[in-house]
Parts: structure tokens; sequence; C-alpha cells
């Protein structure tokens, strides 16, 4: 059996928690649970092959897609406070993708002498040694490592010296649906000590057809990251999947006050799966769930926070209220 605790292989400054056996078995399980089930449904954690991170970076470029930009300008005007406030030494980001914005920190923790180590934490692996390797020639007096894991099941592995305060940006803790979601907080908060703490942004709710617009682009960004999903299934498990023959689709769901991004059958179809020796069926019309990225309001972030066992220190919004920064306590 393998122990996940310890990493199994050591390459350069990047520890592997996932083996590649480990990823596939997981993939089968979900792939023929989650097409199975009805409504048919998939983790986001299998969107981000190398080519849905480079998709997702150039979402972030995009006009209609704010969150990056707000939370950007949240971190550009007070990471040096938010560096004050958390006395950390230790910064420790969960989904760090290419931890772009959080070289606003870097830079803000190093210039009070408290860059002590970083750690980026991430199931893309491409994605996070290059980000590792960039990091780590431009913060040279940092301890910078990579940790190549899922945030969901390998939380025990993080570092446990100095300060800590542990990044949770971009609004990713959106994509957990809501019992996850609390499961999730409830074992950050057991894993970090007092006065360690957490970072935490979340987008916010507003008007219904800018967020509609964040997650269908008119340049078709968005369809082609949802869509890659059915490729990443073509390209490891031998599916069939005609991508033409599914439609991106973005939708707001009141009652959970969430996007929910959706590929579509165009027509009645089976779908051979040919490792799992599975067919799956599609009527027409019938949506695959690839993805929910929660809007939140501020009193429910910081009812969530209590409950979970965090105190709420500081919460920050851009100048259009788009999208919330928050430090929290331990
Ligand atoms: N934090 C960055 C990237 C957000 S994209 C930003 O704010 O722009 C979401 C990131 O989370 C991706 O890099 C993806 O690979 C990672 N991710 C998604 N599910 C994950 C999981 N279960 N465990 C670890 N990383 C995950
Ligand atoms: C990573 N996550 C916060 C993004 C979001 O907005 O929920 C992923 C994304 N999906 C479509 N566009 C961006």
């Amino acid at each position: 059996m393998t122990d996940t605790k310890k990493p199994n292989r050591q390459q350069g400054d990047v520890s592997v928690h996932l083996q590649p056996e480990q990823v596939r078995a997981a993939l089968c399980a979900e792939v023929a649970a989650g097409l199975s089930a009805s409504p048919k449904e998939l983790s986001p954690k299998w969107l981000y092959d190398d080519l849905g991170c480079e998709l997702f970076d150039q979402i972030t470029q995009l006009d209609e897609y704010y969150p990056t930009r707000a939370e950007r300008s949240i971190l550009d005007s007070h990471a040096t406070e938010i560096q004050r406030l958390s006395a950390a030494n230790t910064l420790i980001e969960l989904g760090s993708g290419t931890s772009e914005k959080t070289r606003l920190l870097l830079t803000a923790f190093r210039d009070a002498q408290c860059l002590n180590r970083f750690v980026a934490f991430d199931v893309a692996e491409e994605t996070l040694r290059d980000a590792v390797a960039k990091i780590q020639a431009d913060y040279p007096e940092a301890e910078v490592t990579g940790i190549v894991g899922d945030f969901t099941q390998d939380l025990s592995v993080l570092p446990t010296a100095g300060t800590r305060m542990v990044a949770f940006l971009g609004g990713t803790i959106g994509n957990f649906h809501a019992p996850q979601r609390q499961s999730f907080l409830a074992s950050l908060a057991q894993i970090l000590k007092p006065g360690d703490s957490l970072l935490l942004g979340t987008d916010l709710i507003k008007d219904r057809s800018r967020l509609i617009a964040a997650y269908d682009d008119s340049a078709g960004v968005t369809a082609a990251f949802n869509k890659n999903l059915l490729s990443v299934l073509n390209t490891e498990l031998h599916a069939e999947f005609d991508l033409d023959s599914f439609t991106h689709v973005a939708l707001f769901n009141e009652a959970d006050s969430c996007i929910e991004m959706r590929l579509r059958s165009t027509c009645d179809q089976q779908v051979v799966i040919r490792d799992l020796n599975l067919k799956v069926d599609f009527a027409a019309g019938e949506d695959l769930l690839s993805e929910i990225s929660t809007k939140f309001t501020l009193q429910q972030v910081e009812e969530e926070f209590s409950v979970a066992g965090f105190r709420t220190l500081h919460c920050w919004t851009d100048p259009e209220q788009d999208f919330a920064l928050w430090l929290a306590l331990r």
C-alpha cells in the first residue's frame, strides 16, 4: 500500500504524492461512477491537464473573466497589510497553478524579511514544476518547493514548521459543492495550528449577465477549456467522445448560487470508453456537469469560517465588490 505521508519520488524541489497509477485508478473510478450517475458529473480537477492549464491561463486574461483581475487588484493594494496581519514566514499555496498573483504576496513577505519558505501545491505536475523553477529563480532567498497532490486528500503532507499562511486563491473554493467545501475547510482548520492563517479568495454574487459572460466568453476559450475534459478522457481512457457532438453550456443555478459549466449532448448517442469496457448513453440535450463555481455573499463566508473553526481577521474587496479576499486565523 502507498504511504501518502512520504513522497514516493523526489525530483528536484518538487515532491510527488500522486503516482501515475493512483491518478489513473482515481480517473477510472470517477468516470465509471460519474458517467453512470444521473445527472452525469465529473470532478473539475480533470480539466487541468497541460492544455487545460494553458486554457485556464488564457481565461484569466479575457475581458469577461473579472475574478483574476479583481483578486490581483486586492493583492496589489493589500499584500503588505496581509503579511503584517498574518505574521507568517511560510507561505503555502493550494491549487497554485502558475502562482502569478502570488508573487505580490511573495514580494511583500520578502520586503518584510519574512519569506522563509514558499510551498506550491497542485495536481498539475508540469505547471507546478514550471512555476516552482521560475519562483525559485526570482526569490532566491526563500526555500521554494512544490508538492504534486490532491488538496481533497493530501493536506497531511503540508510542512508544519514556521508560522504558516495557507493561500487558496482564485475562487477555487467555489468549485466544491457545499458539503465538500465545509469538510475541506474543517480539514484545513484541523491541520493548522493556532497562529497559522488562511488567505481565501471568494467570488461574490453579482449581476447574472456578467456571471454568465465570464463563463461563456465571446472568444470561446471557456468552451475549449470545458470540451478539453472530453479530450482528456479520449487520451487517458481511449474514450471515443466526438467533441463536435457536445456544446459548452454555462448557466446560473439560483438555488445553489453557482455557475454550472456543462457539456450538452447535441444528439442521442452512445460513447464508448474503451479502457473501462463501458458504453455510456447520452440523450439529445442531456448534460454532463463538469464544474460548479459558487458565488458567495460576505455573510455566508463568515458563517462557513466560523463553522469550520476559523476566526475572520479581515476581508478586503476590490472597488467594484466583485471579489473578496479573506484572512482568517486558526
Ligand atoms: N490559484 C490559481 C489557479 C486557479 S485554477 C489562480 O488563482 O489563478 C485551479 C488550480 O487548482 C489549477 O492549477 C488546478 O490544477 C488545481 N486543482 C484543481 N483541483 C485540484 C485538486 N483536487 N488538488 C490540487 N490541485 C487542484
Ligand atoms: C479555478 N476556478 C476558480 C475557476 C472558476 O472561475 O471557477 C475555473 C474556471 N472555470 C471556467 N472558467 C474558469
